[in-house]
């Protein structure tokens, strides 16, 4: 199994350096970068056997025959944040890889196909979305996205196009052949090394709203302008930041972030006329996190007026929480302890393309536990051993899939 496992951490540093960025593993969505870890990935999946393509939105999909009529699905997501670690969505899709290449090497064919999804588009880096991959999969997509810009002013509808796809035809119809989807992923949080344990079997994913804020304030000069009767656009947006702090934490369970801010025009003598915000707040109760979403959007107005400035709240995307499929991870589960390792469960704070998947299948995850909980940071840090631990327990979920084949 190390042998194994050893493959899957090659291929994670491999594609850790396919980037945008000279140094730093930078990967968003459409991009050259993305086009290259498509073509290198599905070398990989054809030397497993399997049959490739690529969908409208540019999922790049693999498929392993099996002897019967019904899929299951396995996979993650090939895009990456800014100056990213090696393992958040790659890792996922090369474990699944493995099982599968495990089944040709011994010339297996399941009573079902397996088809591994890598995902384009789930951290949502270059649209400020997320989930673009899977929600065109899953048949949910929201044609009003289309119109999105990225920073260049180049629209998601002239990205779709350009990356091969037509951006006309990402509605997806439904699928009656499936199984189930079943996701590895690293917990990205501290709970399994707490527990000293590989993996985790994952209870639910907490929902999302993720918001484009602007205050519009006005432009003047540092040196002439008196503190008194400033539109300071950055100044409002200074005491918004402190204000979605406060109310987080407030919130049990909350967390809210602005993790985007721009001051125009930018310079070191000019007072900021404007500034552009993202917000991204999450909860395991979409009624709590409407009501925070809520209180956030009147308190950047009330800051707003209070500044002499305007302001702008885009609703980019909102995503509601999802629970597993109890049957699908009990499934799981029975890997897990088939594996001779214990069962621990916990929720995802972060958000996964099994999210949008469960709108069309049942959905389970894997986690795999993190050095020091660390993610959408370079220095994320998986153990080989704990790769190989998720090998074998996907290889044992295949066998009791088969075992069963009595999902929904
Ligand atoms: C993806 O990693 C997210 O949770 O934003
Ligand atoms: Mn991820
Ligand atoms: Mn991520």
């Amino acid at each position: 199994m190390q042998e194994i496992a050893s493959t899957v951490m090659e291929r994670c540093e491999l594609l850790g350096n396919v980037s945008e960025e000279a140094g730093a593993l930078t990967r968003p969505y459409g991009s050259r970068a993305m086009r290259e870890a498509n073509k290198i990935v599905s070398g990989w999946m054809r030397g497993a056997g399997m049959t490739v393509s690529q969908d409208e939105i540019g999922n790049l999909i693999g498929c392993h025959q099996g002897t019967g009529d019904k899929t299951l699905v396995l996979g993650s997501h090939l895009d990456t944040v800014r100056d990213a670690g090696k393992y958040d969505g790659q890792m996922g899709v090369l474990v699944a890889l493995a099982c599968v290449q495990r089944l040709h090497d011994r010339g297996e064919r399941l009573p079902f196909s397996i088809e591994i999804v890598a995902f384009a588009d789930e951290e949502g880096l270059r649209f400020g979305t997320t989930f673009l991959g899977s929600s065109v999969y899953a048949g949910a997509f929201d044609e009003e996205l289309l119109n999105l810009q990225d920073r260049d002013g180049v629209t998601l509808r002239e990205t779709v196009r350009a990356f091969g796809g037509d951006p006309d035809a990402l509605k997806q119809k439904g699928r009656e052949d499936l199984l189930g989807y079943c996701e590895v992923h690293i917990e990205q949080g501290p709970v399994l090394e707490e527990h000293d344990l590989p993996v985790g079997i994952v209870t639910a994913i907490n929902g999302q709203s993720r918001v484009g804020l602007v205050f519009d304030g006005k432009a003047g000069h540092a040196g002439t302008m008196p503190m008194e009767g400033r539109q300071d656009a950055l100044c409002a947006a200074a005491e918004f930041v402190l204000e979605v702090e406060r109310a987080a934490r407030a919130e049990p369970e909350a967390v809210a972030t602005v993790g985007e801010i721009a001051a125009l025009p930018g310079a070191v003598n000019v007072i900021p006329g404007r500034t552009d915000l993202s917000l991204d707040v999450r909860h395991p109760d979409d009624e709590v996190r409407e009501r925070l979403r809520d209180h956030l959007k009147t308190r950047a107005e009330e800051i707003a007026v209070s500044r002499g400035c305007d302001y702008e709240w885009r609703l980019r995307q909102e995503t509601p929480a999802v629970s597993a499929d109890p049957d699908l991870s009990a499934l799981l589960a029975k890997a897990v302890e088939d594996s001779g390792m214990a069962v621990h469960r916990l929720p995802s704070g972060a958000g996964h393309d099994a999210a949008q998947v469960a709108e069309l299948a049942p959905v389970a995850m894997l986690f795999v536990r993190c050095k020091g909980g660390i993610s959408h940071n370079p220095a994320e840090s998986v153990a080989q051993e704990d790769v190989g631990a998720a090998v074998e327990v996907m290889g044992r979920f295949l066998e009791r899939v088969k075992e069963g084949l009595t999902l929904p």
